[in-house]
């Protein structure tokens, strides 16, 4: 029902409060939206050793990745075939076999069943081939980042991703990147949508709640100047449930160009590796987020990790993990570019974690807010009288805004970051997920 009416309102701009803390939507989302998308689950320097694995979820559901002996990535469901219980003990390692803690079947890397405990006594026609741990159909990559689909039949990775592998690559095909440390992790107690549209476009939130930080000088003043104010703020949809927000000034000083990064680093990006609009956009880029539906997100900006403090800039892959209808896992991986100093990757670490972490002045200023949409999207009123929220902001009829008919990448971009087009994206594909049989 409540679904229903979301999509019966969807083009008015209008969504039903409840959609955002829904025990039954949640429900339907696992099968619906996770288990039949391309989902995110890893970054291949997490795992560059045959036997490196993590630990990762696809919904609320444990997989292993795993590079087997072979160098191939495997995803693997983390459930012994003899009573189901997690095999992986750990969230990340280095192993050939994973053996299962209860009865002490074990399994090679690449999932195949190697060895039962009194097999020849007790189970003489057991066939090792039939009992392996169950692997996903599907796996690829997209420069780096590893992702798995569960359906049966899906597109191709790169059909998937579409338009927005184009916005990802103005990042990814500079240099090589690598994960830098561990993916924060932590708890959020809000609906993860909240998170995959805030970072698909809701540039609208920035003035309100990320004031503070400006007023206390935790933004560089080099993105103040070039950055924040520049002219070229750029909405992208038309990606297919996939979105992204662009903000760059042509003609910046060097210091701003390239979201910052040093020149350390930028003397080491490779224009031979992608199309030449997308390295003038990357050159003259400030500040850029996006959505790859469902979960996945990323973030590119400079920060400061305390006033006065040389800027770092970060580059963040960001998991909005369902965990119910009113909490979401949120994990954050900082990449930096493989050939950085140290000095400079030590300096990326302070300035993300001070920025966008559990401890993050930013991240604290959009969460704490969140938390509060969980609990009255929850609440009986809003359910009973069925209160809608306004997703209008730059609809035709509220305001004209301008296509960028000169616009070199894919999708539809929008002249302003005031609108809702980005965050309507998303929805539009989450209800025709939700309502395919
Ligand atoms: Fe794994 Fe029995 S549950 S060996
Ligand atoms: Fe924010």
């Amino acid at each position: 029902e409540l679904l229903e009416d979301m999509r019966d309102n969807f083009e008015q701009g209008l969504v039903p409060l409840s959609v955002y803390n829904d025990p039954e939507l949640s429900e339907v989302e696992l099968d619906r939206v996770f288990n039949r998308n391309w989902v995110f689950l890893a970054h291949e320097s997490e795992i560059p050793e045959p036997g490196d694995y993590v630990l990762r979820t696809i919904g609320e559901d444990p997989w292993i990745v795993v590079r087997d002996e072979s160098g191939t990535i495997r995803v693997l469901l983390d459930s012994c075939r003899h009573r189901g219980a997690q095999v992986c003990r750990a969230d990340k390692g280095n192993t050939s076999h994973f053996r299962c803690p209860y009865h002490g079947w074990t399994y090679k890397n690449s999932g195949d069943l190697a060895g039962v405990p009194h097999r020849v006594e007790s189970y003489r026609e057991l066939d090792l081939k039939q009992w392996g741990l169950v692997k996903a159909p599907h796996v690829d990559t997209h420069r780096g980042l590893v992702f798995a689909c569960l359906a049966a039949d899906p597109p191709e990775l790169s059909e998937y991703l579409g338009g927005i592998a184009w916005y990802l690559d103005v990042h990814l095909a500079l240099t090589e990147f690598e994960v830098l440390g561990d993916p924060h992790r932590w708890v959020v107690g809000a609906n993860w949508k909240i998170g995959a549209e805030n970072f698909a476009g809701d540039s609208y939130h920035t003035e309100s709640v990320h004031r503070s930080v400006v007023e206390v000088s935790l933004f560089p003043s080099i993105l103040l100047k070039h950055g924040v104010a520049a002219q070229g703020k750029r909405h992208i949809s038309g990606l297919g449930g996939h979105a992204a927000n662009l903000n760059h000034d042509v003609g910046a000083p060097e210091e701003a160009q390239f979201w910052g990064y040093p020149s350390e680093v930028t003397e080491q990006f490779d224009a031979e590796g992608m199309d030449p609009a997308q390295y003038e956009l990357a050159k003259w880029s400030k500040l850029s987020t996006g959505t790859v539906f469902p979960n996945l997100s990323y973030l590119c900006s400079a920060f400061v990790d305390a006033p006065g403090r040389p800027p770092g800039t970060v580059l963040m892959l960001r998991q909005w993990q369902p965990r119910g209808p009113a909490a979401m896992e949120l994990w954050s991986w900082i990449l930096v570019p493989k050939g950085a100093s140290d000095e400079y990757k030590d300096r990326v670490a302070r300035v993300a974690t001070a920025s966008f972490s559990p401890s993050g002045n930013f991240e604290e200023d959009d969460t704490a807010i969140w938390s509060t949409i969980a609990r009255t999207a929850g609440s009986r009123y809003a359910r009973s009288e069925n209160l809608k929220l306004n997703y209008q902001m730059g609809m035709p009829g509220m305001a004209e805004i301008e296509r960028d008919e000169n616009w070199r990448g894919p999708g539809v971009a929008l002249m302003s970051d005031l609108e809702d087009g980005g965050q309507r994206t998303v929805q539009r594909r989450w209800i025709e997920e939700m309502l395919r049989p």
